[in-house]
């Protein structure tokens, strides 16, 4: 039986009282965290937990839990619920009170919704590569929060599915930004080119820690928006987060990237990423 938190406490689904009037029902008014779990170890935790209050006090709201009080909950239900490898999902909303748009009075506390799950590493894609779609980038102008308004990431993801790929890549005024679920790299003679972290993009974890794999290993990184043309002339491209890792892309819009193969920058990237989690999940 899967063991959920729901507004402070451990409990099965079948008892789950989540309110209609939830704020997150209403109007995705709130904030979430997916944190991968390898060999039962939460990874890149304090990165995301503080991220999620990053992104709480963006909305101006205020999660009634300290970071590590979080951090806890989802070690909980990861040795609750015996998740080796898998992640958690972890939502804020602004709490259940009869629907208006303003926030609610202040003794209406957020309700904090988690859960984890077992789910194995995507290796077929990360070893043979996926097919991207660009799909036109009508978010609004505050995607630096992880906030639970997805409405136009998943009609972009679907156009993606539809076309028999697994990723939308959003173009904004003739730009590059991220995938609807990820962040997307370009590789260019030898240089890794990547959307910078403005309020346009969602600065993953993952990024970050691409970025970080990129300067020991002394590839060049260039931060920069890129068009639609220079990504159909990348020699590399590939998209990475919390559940992709590092995915290489081998057909942008039905065009084959470079060789049509997963390229070199990326192998390495790759395979320094695996060095960074648990042997056993590493070699599976
Ligand atoms: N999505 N950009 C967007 C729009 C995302 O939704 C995500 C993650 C990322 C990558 O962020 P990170 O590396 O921190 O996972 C970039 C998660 C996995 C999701 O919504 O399921």
């Amino acid at each position: 039986m899967t063991i959920y938190f729901i507004d402070g406490q451990f409990t099965s689904k079948d008892s789950l009282n989540i309110s209609i009037d939830d704020r997150g029902y209403y109007f995705g008014d709130g904030v979430y965290e997916v944190v991968k779990v390898y060999d039962g170890e939460l990874f890149t935790a304090e990165e995301h937990f503080s991220r999620l209050f990053q992104s709480a006090s963006k909305i101006k709201m205020t999660i009634p839990y300290s970071e590590q009080q979080l951090i806890d909950i989802a070690k909980e239900l990861v040795k609750v619920n015996e998740v080796e490898t898998g992640h958690i999902y972890m939502q804020v909303t602004r709490g259940a009170s009869p629907r208006v748009h303003q926030f609610p009075e202040l003794s209406v506390a957020p309700v904090v919704t988690a859960y984890a799950i077992h789910n194995p590493r995507p290796l077929t894609n990360i070893e043979g590569g996926v097919s991207v779609k660009s799909v036109e980038d009508v978010r609004w102008l505050r995607c630096d929060i992880k906030s639970l308004n997805l409405l136009a990431n998943v009609l972009a993801k679907q156009e993606a599915y539809d076309a028999g790929c697994v990723e939308a890549i959003f173009v904004r005024d003739g730009l590059v930004t991220e995938g609807s679920s990820s962040n997307a790299f370009g590789v260019k003679d030898g240089v890794v080119i990547t959307h910078p972290a403005t309020n346009l993009i969602l600065n993953g974890i993952t990024r970050q820690v691409v970025l970080k794999l990129c300067n020991e290993l002394g590839i060049p990184v260039e931060e920069r928006a890129f068009t639609p043309d220079e990504m159909n002339a990348m020699d590399e491209f590939f998209i990475t987060s919390t559940t992709a890792e590092i995915t290489p892309v081998v057909l942008i819009d039905e065009k084959p990237v470079g060789s049509g193969a997963p390229g070199q920058i990326t192998r390495k990237l790759q395979e320094a990423f695996a060095r960074q989690i648990p042997l056993s999940v590493a070699g599976e």
